[in-house]
């Protein structure tokens, strides 16, 4: 028989292989679903129900389907602590396209589907020759996700360069167009965030300039840069900077399950952050918010009360970044939890500050 076909068992027929006959159904729903790949902590939950949305057309027909349960939707989960089993039906976007909409002299506007890898999406601006997204390359998730917690690193935030947000308004069953202004962006923060579970989001669009006034003031780029030989950087220099940045402090959630920084700094008003800068010189304080208060660095007083690095049973600090809660293999959700807060005692026993978790905590409350 060597060199042949086996022959096919008796009473089927040979498969012949062609183009495929049918589309991917626009939506799916499966019970009882291991979420362990689809959250970066790894943590291994079971979502009752999970709807997958290959065609945002399809979702009021979908959510018809489900009704009435609530929903949690979950990007790539790279935002998300499951601390218990979620009991609502978890809703994944899969609409991966980009396209351009329109060039204008000065930018150009690409709109990309809340299935979109958003490091994928980065990557593709800087091949398009678009800037704006360099300095937040590498950031774990998807453009769905991106706009709730208005992603930033090194000095950018994506809802500076975000235009549109397509979404279904939950509570009044429509499709909303949602500007920059309606976003309400802010430090981590946004109108998604400020209405929780309210809007669906489906598709983004963003302004991206031809030129952008490259940002590398942040602490390390011009660094990275000189390390490179790079002299007269462009976009994909600062893009690449970054990259090698993240890969050094922080851990890859394919090797290391985490969820990024997992505590916000936080915000003090400017003569608290004063007093505290006073009595210790080296905690590095940022400017903040609009209102005159100060950023503090979380990350300086957790390694300063000595948490970094330290593990107890499969819950840790990450010895690279104090901020990064990391699962070192089977830690639920639960110890995960315990883990942080007894991080932030011993933050607010010490500094007299409280700090917040940055991700969506499902099934506790902080
Ligand atoms: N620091 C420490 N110990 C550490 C790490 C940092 O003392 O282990 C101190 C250092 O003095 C350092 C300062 O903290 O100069 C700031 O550190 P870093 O530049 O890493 O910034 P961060 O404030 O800790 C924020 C974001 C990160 C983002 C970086 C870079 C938040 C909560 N985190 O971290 O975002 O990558 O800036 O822009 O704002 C994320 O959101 O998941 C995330 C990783």
């Amino acid at each position: 028989m060597r060199g042949r076909d086996p022959p096919p068992p008796r009473g089927t027929v040979p498969r012949r292989r062609g183009p495929a006959m049918t589309a991917p159904a626009p939506w799916s729903l499966t019970e009882n679903a291991p979420l362990q790949a689809l959250n970066t902590f790894h943590v291994a939950a079971r979502a009752p129900r999970l709807l997958r949305i290959a065609d945002p057309a399809a979702l009021p027909e979908a959510l018809a389907a489900v009704a009435p349960a609530p929903l949690l939707v979950l990007g790539s989960g790279s935002n998300v602590l499951l601390a218990a089993d979620p009991e609502d039906t978890v809703l994944c976007f899969e609409n991966r396209d980009i396209a351009i909409l329109e060039h204008r002299a000065d930018h150009t506007v690409v709109q990309a589907g809340a299935g979109v890898s958003w490091h994928e999406l980065v990557l593709w601006s800087l091949a398009e020759g678009l800037s704006g997204l360099e300095n937040l390359a590498l950031i774990p998730g998807t453009v769905g996700a991106a706009p709730i917690q208005n992603i930033g690193a090194y000095g950018a935030q994506v809802g500076e360069f975000i235009q549109l947000v397509d979404a279904w308004d939950t509570r009044d069953g429509a499709w909303v167009q949602l500007d920059q202004d309606a976003c309400r962006f802010g430090y981590r923060d946004s109108l998604f965030k400020q209405e929780p579970d309210r809007y669906l989001i489906t598709a983004v669009q963003f302004r991206l300039p031809l030129l952008n006034e490259l940002r590398l003031d942040y602490a390390g780029i011009r660094e990275e840069l000189q390390a490179m030989g790079v002299e007269l950087p462009v976009a994909a220099d600062v893009a690449n900077a970054v990259i090698a940045i993240r890969r050094r402090k922080l851990p890859d959630p394919e090797r290391l399950g985490n969820a990024g920084s997992f505590f916000k700094n936080p915000m003090l008003p400017c003569e608290q952050a004063e007093l505290l800068q006073h009595r210790y010189p080296e905690l590095p304080v940022f400017d903040g918010d609009s209102e005159g208060r100060r950023k503090l660095s979380a990350a300086w007083m957790i390694q300063a009360c000595g948490w970094k690095g330290r593990r107890e049973g499969d819950a840790g600090v990450s010895p690279e970044h104090a901020l990064v809660l990391v699962n070192h293999g089977n830690a639920s959700g639960a110890e995960l939890l315990a883990f942080a807060r007894r991080i932030s005692a011993s933050v607010l026993e010490t500094f007299g500050v409280p700090i917040e978790p940055e991700p969506r905590l499902i099934g506790a409350r902080w």
